[in-house]
């Protein structure tokens, strides 16, 4: 069957280099996932080594172009491998037998190596700030590991300004170490960031006038939608006329002038297009990002470039060219000061790229059917604890852990699924639910089945649904293992329901 996906294409009549950086959107008829990788091409590059805008032929820029001096060559990432590749084997998880931790632990259980998390920390350190969308991943003891290591932090709920706080961000300072990301306050929300002093990333009109009527004076960003988006899937797009996110770049103008009415001063600019995303479109970006930074003028002292980085789930992905990418933002941010006449901060706010690649949801498979020509391995987790197979079609890889023996055995196409009582309710499953095979080892009842790189919109999106506890958590350090958050009890699922007196 074929479906249409939306995407973005060069256009066929675009020739010469500043007439490459510009795509526009068409319909196409190949899944996103078949299509090969877009370059983040040297086109791109030359664009902003002439003081061109990757927005394309109709964009001038706003401000006279300068020289840019790269700090590095692009594509300079050579402590990060360029292409990956999974085992479907695997033993241990940061050095710890995977058969230790699920003894200690029980399974299912989320298991995250700190160590990836500090080295994907490291590759984003060219940037002044990193600001960690925790949203990925929100447990207190992850928050603090990203605290201890000089990041900052994005929240998007009273819940997440309270966790944050609750790992040692301190509410207010500059830059903000919390700010509160959002398109709407719900009243909670609203009183928590006027007492606390914390730093808000309006993304819509109504916010300006509510916080400007409960706390005048205050410095505030706004989360502009430069009308056009891309993600892994279309349900993380966040940007376009489809999207509900940010305030949309035409009301920029009306938005200032609302700002300046009730005395909040514009300090900053943010722009997240989507979740997952790719360079060609994160970088289509700072076109929009200047445009508007011309709108703004001298009040701005920081541009947040979102987050969205996307992280290699498959054989063969490749990892992004960071390098690059920081270049094409530290030269708008030249370009941006010069105008302004003053130093600006640049920031990053990635939440799956800091921690993908570092969780693991280990699982024991209890059964193993065979219905028709396809095999089923049934696993103790299901999408109660990792939802984005069921919600996205998204792929994780997996592996098998022998609990009886080592030696390699023959590899088969299975089906993974979980103990829910819904048929959506598989791991090994694309975007509109159609169920595939995976190429496994052959493996027995008892043996335990790693999901990997869970470690972004996994444990968070973990739901008691069919009444099944959240999953504990925990964080491998130095070779020793951590419980960050224990399994949930019967208790814990009942606690605050009560049967009223009724007959
Ligand atoms: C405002 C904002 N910033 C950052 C992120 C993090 O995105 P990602 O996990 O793709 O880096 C999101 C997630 O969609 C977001 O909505």
């Amino acid at each position: 069957m074929e479906h249409l996906y939306h995407c973005w294409r060069r256009s066929p009549l675009d020739l010469g280099i500043q007439s490459a950086c510009r795509w526009q959107p068409q319909t196409c008829h190949t899944p996103a996932r078949r299509r090969a990788p877009l370059p983040l091409t040297a086109a791109l590059l030359a664009c902003e080594r002439r003081g061109q805008s990757p927005a394309g032929d109709g964009w001038r820029p706003p401000f006279a172009p300068r020289p840019i001096r790269f700090a590095y060559e692009p594509g300079d990432v050579s402590h990060m491998p360029t292409r990956t590749s999974f085992s479907p084997f695997r033993t241990e998880i940061a050095g710890i037998p995977v058969a230790e931790l699920a003894q200690r632990y029980g399974t299912p259980t989320y298991v995250y190596d700190s160590a990836q998390i500090a080295e994907r920390i490291d590759d984003l350190k060219a940037f002044d700030v990193v600001r960690y969308a925790q949203k990925a991943c929100s447990n207190i003891a992850i928050l603090d590991f990203c605290r201890r290591r000089g990041v900052l932090v994005d929240a998007v709920s009273y819940g997440e300004m309270r966790r944050a706080m609750a790992a040692g961000y301190t509410p207010a300072g500059n830059p903000p170490p919390i700010i509160f990301t959002a398109d709407i306050f719900d009243r909670e929300a609203l009183d928590f960031v006027v007492e606390q002093g914390i730093h808000v990333n309006c993304g819509s009109p109504d916010m300006i006038a509510q916080l400007g009527q409960r706390a005048p004076g205050r410095e505030i960003t706004l989360r502009i939608n430069p009308g056009f988006g891309h993600g892994h899937s279309q349900k993380t797009n966040t940007g376009g006329e489809q999207s509900k996110h940010g305030i949309w770049r035409e009301q920029l103008a009306d938005c200032l002038y609302q700002a300046d009415h009730h005395g909040l001063s514009v300090t900053g600019l943010h722009m997240h297009i989507g979740s997952g995303t790719d360079l060609e479109h994160l970088a289509q970006v700072v076109g929009a990002m200047e445009e508007a930074a011309a709108e703004l003028g001298r009040s701005l002292r920081s541009i947040s470039v979102g987050g969205g980085l996307p992280i290699p789930y498959r054989e063969g992905d490749d990892y992004v060219d960071l390098a690059a990418y920081y270049d094409l933002w530290n030269a708008a941010r030249a370009r941006l000061a010069s105008a302004v006449g003053h130093e600006l901060h640049l920031e990053i706010e990635p939440g799956r790229y800091l921690v993908a690649e570092s969780g693991y949801l280990v699982t024991e498979i209890r059964a193993i059917k065979q219905m028709g020509k396809n095999t089923f391995y049934l696993v103790d987790a299901g999408f109660n604890n990792l939802a984005r197979p069921i919600l996205y079609g998204a792929y994780h890889p997996m592996s098998i852990v022998s609990t009886r023996g080592s030696g390699e055995r023959p590899l088969q196409d299975v089906v993974v699924g979980g103990p829910l009582c819904e048929s959506g309710d598989i791991f090994t499953q694309e975007e509109g639910g159609y169920v595939a095979t995976r190429a496994l080892p052959a493996a027995e009842v008892g043996d335990l089945l790693v999901i990997e790189k869970a470690g972004a919109y996994g444990s968070v999106m973990g739901s008691n649904y069919n009444s099944k506890p959240l999953a504990p958590e925990v964080l491998i350090a130095d070779g020793k293992s951590h419980l960050i958050r224990a399994r949930q009890s019967f208790d814990d699922l009942i606690r605050g329901e009560s049967i009223p007196q009724i007959d």
